[in-house]
């Protein structure tokens, strides 16, 4: 089947995105809380998230402009304070999420609306969700401004919390089953990650050995 060539510059805002979240699937959700400078607790969720290394543990996180052209309240509390903690987001906190990605006026508490439970920070002044499996304090390692409307913010991971039944703490394994995070495919839909399967160690003989097994041919 033929492939069609996108020439993304030519792509409007919208296009672009429309192409790009449907295209680099799953995405990870970062519910972000954070504090103003006055002390209030903000909450939202972002999907331009990930992991990027894990010496230093550096997470970044892709922020918009409001669609008023205003900065959102976790870019300007990231701003000022230089923290922020990330919460990932189980399925059974799906719809919490949610409430927290709604637009609310400066200065709402987010956690309130959505009823979850903020829990103090232990190195960073922005608190954790107790209702969330797995949650990461972070401090801004730099902020990129990659054009007028987008910031991409990398903070390195001080301390982590973990639920005792997501893991096994002397060897430092994570149960998937026991996080059960949810990733977002496009727009409105999402997925979880309870559909996995294994392959064998890489190694060559394994992957020629797969190969002969499923009928390949070729060298
Ligand atoms: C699942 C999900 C993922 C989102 N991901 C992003 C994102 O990566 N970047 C972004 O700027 N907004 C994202 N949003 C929108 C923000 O959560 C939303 O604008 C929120 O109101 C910002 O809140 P704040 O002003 O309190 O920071 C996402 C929303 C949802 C529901």
């Amino acid at each position: 089947m033929d492939h069609v060539f996108v020439d993304l510059d030519r792509l409007t805002e919208r296009q672009r995105y429309k192409l790009l979240s449907g295209t680099i699937i799953p995405r990870p959700i970062a519910l972000v809380t954070t504090v103003s400078l006055d002390g209030s607790t903000n909450a939202a969720p972002f999907s331009f998230f990930n992991v990027l290394s894990s010496d230093p543990g550096v997470v970044a996180l892709g922020l918009e402009l409001n669609k008023d052209g205003s900065l959102k309240d976790t870019t300007v509390n990231i701003r000022d304070t230089e923290e922020f903690t990330v919460n990932i987001v189980s399925m059974t906190m799906a719809k919490q999420m949610n409430v927290c990605a709604y637009s609310f006026e400066r200065g709402v508490d987010e956690l309130e609306r959505a009823t979850l439970t903020p829990v103090p920070g232990t190195a960073v002044k922005s608190p954790r969700i107790k209702e969330s499996p797995a949650s990461f304090e972070c401090r801004r390692i730099v902020s990129v401004a990659v054009s007028r409307t987008r910031d991409i913010v990398l903070g390195r991971i001080v301390g982590a919390h973990y639920r005792a039944d997501v893991i096994d703490i002397e060897n430092y394994y994570v149960d998937a089953q026991a996080l059960d995070p949810i990733a977002r495919i496009e727009g409105t839909n999402y997925a979880t990650v309870r559909d996995r399967f294994s392959m064998p160690p890489h190694s060559l003989d394994n992957a020629l050995a797969a190969k002969r097994f499923s009928g390949c041919s070729g060298s």
